[in-house]
């Protein structure tokens, strides 16, 4: 698109037209309207749970043949073997994150992976026992390293470090994260922050807390579950030791999707980390000859426990070969655009009646949009809701609602924003 942005229903639709992606779209089920099947909802809510892709019935379909035809067979001979299945995933999974293809590997979920890795790089000492995180953390977040700071003897009241915004703020700036590192780092294990934080959508700085984090002696890792599929990553170049992300959100996976897990390079091959292992994670050129000791393959895959849940990772293969095709640079200067039209139609109709508390520097924010509405958030989210305009809702005063390039048109943005405002106009 070229031209100034116009906060109207034309320019919507002259952008729609104008949308190199916009055949993507007609990839996915966009779910109806109050679940009928005669007009798709406006669907915001990609940062939760994303789209069924058109092709995962397919899919799904040519799995269970194999399976109904070949049985155990199809583990070697299936159209997509079984045994293997994981390994394709990996190299348009490294694309998606900025990694090298053997530091990616899609098993299990999201907090069992955030486990497995704090196992190998969380190794506190008495002198360094802290795990920093955002006082805002997604609960399972502050659950998981409070229990692993407790499962190595520490105290979580003493040992975890949550770092708050200022005084009347609502997002944690990223030079008071780098602050704190370069002047408290002294003590911490691990800093385990969130690529996009969950609430207010904003985008942290990975490449500079990483830089900061390392040079602080601490072990780094990211929770991407709000990041992957939505914002450019650069994992390989920016170092941490571990970024792990689930597969339901943007990367349109199906629920409880197999999440995504990412180890740096230089912890490949080390035989000497301590890890909870599985025969899985055993080099597959052994992994039969069922030997006493372990030895781990050279690559994130020795990480894992299991054989594949192929039914489990259908989905995410589809949706990646989409995203493979669509590019996650075209993904995101749609993204952007949309995220900015949404900003000055709200702007335009809503003036500040809402404040959009999502920072507005580009680098610092993806597709989510996190709106406060005031007191009678519930009650507008249940207005959006009945409008067929599907957001998220966390008390006690913001809409999140996250244009997906995927698959969300300029029209969706401009009927969330006239939505909002009947909804809110309602009330008056
Ligand atoms: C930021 C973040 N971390 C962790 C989780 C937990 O994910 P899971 O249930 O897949 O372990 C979620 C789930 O939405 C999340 O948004």
């Amino acid at each position: 698109m070229s031209g100034g942005i116009e906060p109207t229903l034309d320019w919507a639709r002259a952008a729609d037209e104008a949308d190199e992606l916009r055949s993507f779209r007609e990839q996915f089920h966009i779910p109806p309207r109050a679940h009928r099947d005669d007009h798709r909802s406006i669907y915001l809510v990609g940062n939760s749970l994303g789209c069924m892709p058109r092709g995962v019935d397919a899919a799904i379909a040519q799995e269970l043949d194999d399976w109904r035809m070949l049985g155990v067979d199809a583990h070697l001979d299936g159209r997509h073997p079984w045994y293997s299945y994981h390994e394709p995933l990996r190299a348009p999974g490294a694309r998606l994150v900025g990694a090298l293809p053997r530091e990616v590997v899609f098993m299990n979920s999201l907090t069992v992976n955030l486990h497995l890795m704090m196992v190998s790089s969380y190794r506190p000492t008495a002198q360094r026992h802290k795990i920093v995180i955002e006082d805002s953390a997604f609960p399972s977040d502050r659950y998981a390293v409070a229990s692993q700071i407790a499962f190595h003897g520490f105290d979580p009241e003493s040992s975890l470090v949550r770092l708050r915004p200022r005084e009347g703020e609502r997002v944690l700036r990223d030079a008071d994260i780098v602050e704190f590192l370069r002047t408290q780092g002294g003590d911490v294990a691990l800093v385990l922050l969130p690529g996009v934080n969950y609430l207010n959508g904003q985008v942290f700085d990975m490449a500079a807390i990483t830089k900061v984090a390392r040079e602080a002696g601490c072990a780094t890792g990211w929770d991407l579950a709000h990041a992957a599929g939505n914002i450019p990553l650069k994992l390989h170049d920016w170092g941490p030791d571990f970024a792990c992300w689930c597969s339901y959100k943007y990367l349109n996976g199906g629920p409880g999707a197999i999440a995504g897990c990412f180890v740096h390079e230089r912890h490949l091959g080390d035989a000497g980390l301590p890890r909870f292992a599985g025969w899985w994670g055993n080099d597959p050129e052994t992994r039969f000859e069922m030997r006493e000791e372990f030895v781990p393959v050279a690559s994130a895959d020795a990480w894992q426990l299991s054989n594949p849940p192929i039914f489990s990772m259908t989905p995410l293969r589809v949706s990646l070969e989409l995203f493979d095709r669509a590019t996650m640079d075209a993904l995101r200067a749609k993204s952007l655009l949309l995220g900015e039209f949404a900003r000055a139609v709200l702007d335009d109709r809503l003036g500040d009646r809402v404040e959009v508390i999502t920072p507005r520097e580009v680098e610092r924010r993806g597709c989510q949009l996190s709106v406060l509405v005031g007191n009678r958030a519930r009650e507008v989210h249940g207005s959006l809701g009945a409008m067929g305009i599907v957001t998220d809702f966390r008390a006690p005063d913001v809409i999140r609602a996250a244009p997906v390039p995927l698959y969300n048109t300029f029209a969706d943005v401009y009927g969330f924003a006239e939505g909002l405002e009947r909804a809110l106009s309602a009330g008056d």
